[in-house]
């Protein structure tokens, strides 16, 4: 299969909301708007503090920080990729944002900041990309002063509904298989979208130094009806740039056109149906 995507900033601004209608995007945009503030009201921002947005994409935290310190405190708008530095970069000078930030450009599994210089980081589904999520909460830790605040929100995909769930096995041809092949993919310890959920993150705090970490665990019921157009994307968007998207998955353990022929009937069997989803997501928020 050819990439659809070439990077985060792309991914982040068109490719994430290829399975959705314009409702279902809107919706989106204000969900994550709603997140957006839960973290930053957790993390209690004013103008003194040295705010680390990590893994800040398209700075959908970092800006929002910048406007609660009207530019007069600082935010370190930080991420692994040049491309959505640029990106923030842009939105910042077209609106004459011209005081209060940095940009730094850094793996969060090696911070490129002494320790004890940041009061508070913040992260929005960046773990859930990172192999060794362990690392990462090290540097969280590791850069923070004393006091100071780690907030962040992460969902937890290994809970999920999943594909078998919604479908029926009389309807789909090697229903038990593909249920067999989703289940030991969504195992896989060396992929990140799968390899945690909040026990696990809970005690990567704990070994990191934070003392009684909050992490509150949520699950999220939604109901919608399938549109015959959205399966495909379903399969085929990749959750990130660099993973493996469903039908990519599915190819490791069958030929393509076993796998065509499976989304075919996922597509025959759900068009129209009513279908109920179950997300996990949790909020962070640990004090060093
Ligand atoms: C799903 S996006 C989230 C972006 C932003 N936090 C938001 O809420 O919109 C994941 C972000 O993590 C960044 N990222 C991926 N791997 C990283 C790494 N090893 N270190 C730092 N950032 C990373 C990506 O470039 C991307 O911006």
């Amino acid at each position: 299969m050819k990439p659809i995507c070439q990077n985060w900033s792309q991914w982040l601004n068109e490719t994430r909301f290829s399975a959705l209608t314009d409702e279902m995007k809107a919706q989106n945009m204000k969900w994550l708007e709603a997140v957006r503030d839960v973290i930053l009201t957790y993390a209690q921002i004013t103008q003194n503090d040295v705010v680390l947005d990590i893994g800040t994409g398209t700075g959908l935290l970092g800006m929002k920080a910048l406007e609660m310190q009207k530019c007069q405190g600082k935010v370190i708008f930080s991420d692994k990729f040049q491309d959505c530095l640029d990106s923030c970069k842009e939105f910042l000078e077209k609106n004459d944002i011209t005081e209060g930030y940095e940009f730094l450009l850094s793996e969060c599994e090696h911070i490129a900041l002494n320790e004890c210089t940041v009061t508070k980081a913040l992260m929005r589904s960046v773990l859930v990309h990172i192999v060794d999520k362990q690392a990462a909460i090290n540097e969280v830790y590791r850069v923070l002063r004393h006091g100071g605040l780690y907030c962040a929100f992460e969902p937890i995909i290994r809970s999920n509904t999943k594909y078998w769930e919604l479908l029926h096995p009389e309807f789909i041809d090697r229903y038990d298989e593909f249920k067999a092949a989703e289940e030991e993919f969504s195992k896989d310890p060396l992929d990140p979208l799968f390899n945690f959920d909040d026990k696990t993150l809970k005690k990567n705090l704990e070994e990191a130094g934070f003392e009684n970490p909050e992490v509150n665990l949520q699950v999220v019921k939604s109901k919608y009806v399938v549109q015959r157009e959205m399966i495909p994307a379903w399969f085929t968007t990749p959750p990130s740039p660099t993973t493996k998207c469903t039908k990519e998955r599915f190819l490791m353990y069958f030929p393509e056109s076993v796998v065509n022929k499976f989304m075919k009937d996922v597509e025959n069997f759900l068009t129209g149906k009513e279908i109920s989803l179950k997300t996990n997501a949790v909020l962070i928020c640990a004090k060093k």
